[in-house]
């Protein structure tokens, strides 16, 4: 049994076109995470947050999956045991790419969720403050993403996945932000080899026993090739 646990952050679609956060000139350095990523700033002015998403789901929309996407995607073909891709994005690059039951903890662009019911659908490109829930017809429509200050989804099932990993990489991540920065630990628990393929090297670097730097688009085929040269 050689269970995969991969975990992928902004990095793996910037070669699609798509900003990361905290590279410069990422996201972050041209809005505020309090205004567009958190409770509060959805509740002070809402059409600036749909704004924010509608302008990033037409981006995600555009762009096109790329060889990194594609390699984790053979991976899970061609790997005779459970691999499962964790990401933190919100676009679905994942999934055109190939990849299978991909778990987007930190929500995704294509979902609408209504914070009075809790009802989930696909969102319309462009959301406003005033559409409607499909199920309770309130105004309370939001993306269906996580923000600061609320807790990602399908933490429950990532952990026991992380527990039960033999080999854990961390692809296009910062390592900033938690729970995602802190998996690393649950899978050295856990006893896996860990990987950290990213453009150089990020915050948590210390605690990866092999650290593959440089474009996701070269890093991850060779990774995947080697993986399964190895089987
Ligand atoms: P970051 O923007 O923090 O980090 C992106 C990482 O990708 C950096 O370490 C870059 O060096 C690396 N990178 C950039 N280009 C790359 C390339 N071509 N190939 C490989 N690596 C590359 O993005 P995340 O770590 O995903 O959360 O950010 C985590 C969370 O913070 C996001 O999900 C989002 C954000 O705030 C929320 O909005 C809740």
């Amino acid at each position: 049994m050689e269970k995969i646990v991969i975990l992928t952050g902004a990095g793996i679609s910037a070669e699609s076109g798509l900003g990361t956060f905290r590279d410069e000139g990422g996201l972050w350095a041209q809005h505020r995470i309090e205004d567009v990523a958190t409770p509060e700033g959805f509740a002070r002015n809402p059409a600036l947050v749909h704004s924010f998403y509608n302008a990033r789901r037409v981006q995600a929309a555009k762009a096109q999956p790329n060889a990194a996407h594609q390699a984790l995607a053979r991976l899970q073909r061609d790997w005779p045991d459970e691999v499962i891709v964790v990401t933190q994005n919100v676009d679905g690059l994942h999934e055109a790419g190939g990849s299978q039951d991909v778990i987007h903890m930190h929500g995704t662009l294509a979902g609408a969720l209504c914070s009075s019911c809790g009802h989930r659908w696909k969102s319309a490109e462009q959301m406003t403050p005033a559409d409607p829930c499909s199920r309770c017809g309130r105004p309370t429509v939001r993306p269906d993403v996580v923000w600061f200050g609320e807790m990602p989804y399908f933490m429950d099932e990532i952990y026991d996945h992380l527990s039960g990993a033999r080999i854990f990489a961390a692809i296009g991540t910062s390592g900033q932000v938690y729970p995602a920065a802190a998996f690393v630990h649950e899978a050295i628990a856990a006893g896996a080899q860990t990987f950290e393929l990213n453009l150089e090297p990020s915050t948590g670097v210390l605690h990866f026993d092999n650290i593959l730097t440089g474009p996701a688009t070269q890093t991850v085929p060779k990774w995947v090739d080697d993986l399964l040269k190895r089987r």
